[in-house]
């Protein structure tokens, strides 16, 4: 096959065939074919699209370039979940605890990502003594024992992926539809759970900006699961706001577990107890379902609620960090955890309502404090943040503080302050507040 004439086809508006992609994405990664026309190429894509089949072909090939996990040694049906990414997410510690407590097992394989603030395993080590670098016979041990485990990626999952994205980074090629579904779905598939359940965030403070595109990204990624064998649901999920009211590393597993304890913030409530009753489901406890239905989904949210307030999530939190070598005192006492050296209050400048302007600029805030990673091994501080008191709809006084910057020195302290005011406006008018969840696709 030569590349340029496959680069011609889409060019021209053409179907790829499932050999021909496949072709593309193997010379690929192996370096047979230039940086150049590839990127040439994914601006063809970019302009004339891939259609479903092209897409899920994609996606396939992608997976399929690298390591697979190999989940049999463990029992159960093993449900997977994904976020598209938002700020002051910590789902993942909730949710895993909620699942694990029900007997669903939870194996949770995640990358050091980049960002604003860490991804989960960088919340989790936060915690004294937590090792997110367990070898694989304890990894599964943990989850056949007590039903959870979570460890970085030591397997090569979908290479091609990983250089195509950062290809796309530098050419102007993100945002295409196909090529962000089959970039998520390759990772997915490739760590070969049985179910898997997405959040695709949409808002000020997520990839997708409206609930429009984002919903055709969830049905465009369910629908690639769907034809690879898997059972997939999507919840579309507000993030015009940070979710809940800490962002910031070890401050994130600071209200992870009072949300276990049953002291949580409404719509972080709200957007856990909806993505684990979308994964109950998935995983058949909730009984032979066809399809979920909103009554379905109100029946994995009961279920899970079911297990804050009987204490078990909690419980299975303490275990999971002790499993992992963590330091459980801090979960039973948070006062205990490392503390930034400055506490600076964000105050308000004139009255009015709170209103979410743009949340990506509380996730900066983070950034400038350190407790963000802007390249590949940059360290991260686990006790700086952000603690927003209020949240949009809030009334507000002149001279009230609705933040606090948690900060180790004055000037990235001032710069958040800054992000943060900005981050907000104060109106006469009430906002609109959007639903927490605003629909799910399967
Ligand atoms: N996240 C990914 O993993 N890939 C994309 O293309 C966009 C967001």
């Amino acid at each position: 096959m030569r590349f340029s004439e496959l680069l011609i086809k889409k060019r021209d508006g053409a179907r790829l065939t499932r050999d021909e992609i496949s072709y593309i994405v193997n010379a690929y990664t192996k370096g047979e074919i230039p940086d150049y026309q590839m990127s040439a190429f994914l601006m063809a894509v970019y302009f004339k699209g891939m259609d479903k089949e092209e897409t899920v072909n994609l996606t396939k090939a992608m997976a399929e370039s690298g390591d697979t996990l190999d989940l049999s040694g463990i029992k159960g049906v093993k449900i997977d979940k994904h976020s598209t990414g938002g700020i002051g997410d910590k789902t993942t510690l909730i949710i895993g605890p909620i699942l694990a407590s029900l007997g669903i097992p939870v194996a949770k394989m995640s990358g050091r990502g980049l960002g604003f603030t860490g991804g989960t395993i960088d919340k989790l080590e936060s915690i004294d003594g937590f090792d997110t670098s367990i070898p694989e016979e304890r990894f599964i041990d943990n989850i056949n024992r007590i039903g959870i485990a979570l460890s970085g990626q030591t397997k090569n999952l979908a290479p091609a992926d990983k250089k195509i994205y950062a290809l796309r980074d530098v050419t102007g090629t993100v945002e295409n539809l196909s090529l962000i579904a089959s970039s998520i779905m390759s990772k997915k598939l490739a760590a070969n759970a049985d179910g898997i359940c997405l959040d695709v965030t949409y808002g000020s403070g997520a990839f997708m900006k409206t609930k429009e595109d984002a919903k055709k990204l969830a049905e465009a990624m369910t629908d690639i699961g769907r034809m690879a064998g898997k059972r997939v649901v999507a919840l579309i999920t507000d993030m015009n706001e940070p979710l809940g009211h800490m962002v910031g590393n070890n401050l994130e597993v600071i209200e992870a577990v009072k949300v276990l304890k049953g002291e949580a913030e409404e719509r972080l409530l709200d957007v856990c107890l909806s993505l684990a009753g979308a994964m109950i489901y998935l995983s058949g406890r909730l009984g032979d379902y066809e399809r979920l239905t909103d009554e379905v989904l109100e029946k994995g949210k009961d279920m899970a609620l079911g297990q804050i307030k009987n204490g078990e999530a909690y419980k299975k939190f303490i275990e999971f960090v002790n499993a992992q070598g963590g330091d459980t005192e801090l979960i039973t006492n948070p006062d205990k955890f490392k503390k930034a050296k400055l506490k600076l209050p964000v105050v308000a400048k004139e009255q009015g309502y709170l209103v979410s302007r743009d949340a990506s600029l509380v996730g900066e805030a983070v950034l400038y404090l350190g407790g963000g990673r802007e390249n590949i091994g940059d360290s991260i501080k686990p006790e700086v943040g952000v603690e927003l008191l209020m949240k949009s709809g809030d009334k507000v006084a002149i001279g009230e503080t609705y933040a606090f910057i948690y900060a180790d020195d004055e000037i990235s302290g001032d710069n958040a302050i800054k992000c943060v005011e900005a981050a907000y406006e104060i109106s006469a008018k009430l906002p609109t507040i959007e639903s927490s969840v605003y629909a799910f696709v399967e």
